[in-house]
């Protein structure tokens, strides 16, 4: 990725769902820092991946998409999945494993390794927890996410027989482990060393907690890759003798996270443990339309990185107005952030922090956000 003559570019992607009202905030934001902060930013808005695309052509993206991707900088997404309307039966319905598989083929396809999901309340955010030290949560949340329990191989035998058996792989590989890791471990350094200041996901804007990774592993049942994780983690550890560890299994950790949760800095999970806490951690932070979430190789930007909200495409509420942009306009801080362009990338953070501590009113509609947030942004 180097930014040329034309500069770099995006592929919107607003998918399905409450994806394109999202989109259309993220979009509108996008072009005000563009004037604003001159950036040498283009984009194209891609009809797929989709359920749309998928009526129309039987399959949610080309089937070359994965190389035409390659030809941008970075990927910003809306949602997957069937966007509803749930009491419709007419409506066009395609399985989960059918409508959400581009996000995995893109995560894997890209070599995505890292998902980063930062989970920090912000003043005026929904606060689920009734201590006041809730107020201080502040951690970022590292997820595997090309491996592990997602590599989908395993296989049905007997089908539908009494004698039925379903296998599901999951797959640890030490390298795989050991770049997580080791990246968990930078993290936690650029937080220490950027903490109290606001500028950025990957500073300890709070400073409660100390400089820590916390390992998730459920080693007590599953010692297999639960003891090479604990392996590499304590190996990685030495090359980082300022920042302390600890280790949660899986099930404490989410006692953890709710009773707790200001005491976490950086954690790293396996990918499913990783996707389970945060939508923990989304709750942890306000909500899933606060919390967003992106998929990098921290150690190459060859490849674009994609960047999309924790959320899904909520049909419950599709179509009506009714999603909350901020997840998604915060993912978008983290992919100009990730572009190098980190004024507009806080500048764009700052507006929806100033939106949220502002109103308080959690009913407001996803154009009155959205019109607020790029109110701030001309400021
Ligand atoms: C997420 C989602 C995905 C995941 C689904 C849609 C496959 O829940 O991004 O957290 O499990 O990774
Ligand atoms: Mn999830």
């Amino acid at each position: 990725m180097a930014a040329n003559l034309t500069g770099f570019s995006i592929a919107l992607m607003p998918g399905d769902g409450i994806g394109g009202e999202v989109m259309a905030a993220a979009q509108s934001a996008l072009e005000v820092l563009r004037t604003r902060y001159d950036l040498p930013l283009a984009w194209e808005v891609l009809e797929w991946p989709s359920t749309a695309w998928h009526q129309q052509h039987g399959e949610m993206m080309p089937a070359d998409a994965l190389a035409r991707v390659c030809a941008y900088d970075a990927l910003l997404m809306g949602a997957l999945g069937d966007p509803g309307p749930l009491n419709d039966p007419a409506r066009y319905k395609l399985t989960d494993s059918v409508s959400l598989a581009p996000l995995l083929t893109f995560r894997k396809g890209l070599d995505l390794w890292a998902c980063e999901r930062p989970a920090r309340l912000l003043p005026g955010a929904p606060r689920y927890l009734a201590d006041p030290r809730a107020a201080d949560v502040d951690m970022l949340v590292i997820r595997e996410n090309s491996e592990g329990e997602y590599v989908n191989q395993g296989g049905r035998l007997h089908r539908g027989t009494p004698y039925e058996i379903a296998t599901q792989l999951e797959v640890f590989t030490r390298r795989g482990t050991e770049r997580l890791v080791r990246h968990a471990f930078r993290r936690a350094q650029q937080r220490q060393q950027r903490r109290g200041t606001t500028r950025s996901y990957y500073c300890a804007e709070k400073g409660s907690a100390p400089a820590q990774v916390c390992l998730i592993t459920k080693r007590n049942a599953q010692p297999v890759w639960g003891e090479l994780y604990t392996e590499v983690f304590e190996q990685i550890a030495q090359e980082f003798p300022e920042i302390g560890v600890t280790h949660q299994l899986v099930d404490a950790a989410c006692m953890k996270f709710v009773q707790s949760p200001w005491d976490f800095d950086v954690v790293v999970a396996s990918n499913l443990h990783g996707d389970i806490l945060t939508d923990l951690a989304a709750v942890l932070s306000g909500g899933l339309g606060l919390a967003p979430s992106c998929n990098i190789n921290p150690d190459s930007r060859e490849l674009p990185a994609l960047f999309e909200p924790t959320h899904g495409s909520a049909p419950d509420i599709a179509g009506q107005g009714k999603a909350n942009p901020a997840a998604m306009l915060l993912t978008t801080a983290m992919m100009l952030e990730w572009l190098g362009f980190s004024d507009p990338a806080e500048h764009l953070r700052q507006a929806v922090a100033e939106d949220l501590a502002n109103n308080p009113d959690q009913t407001r509609n996803c154009q009155t956000i959205t019109d607020s947030v790029i109110d701030r942004l001309h400021r």
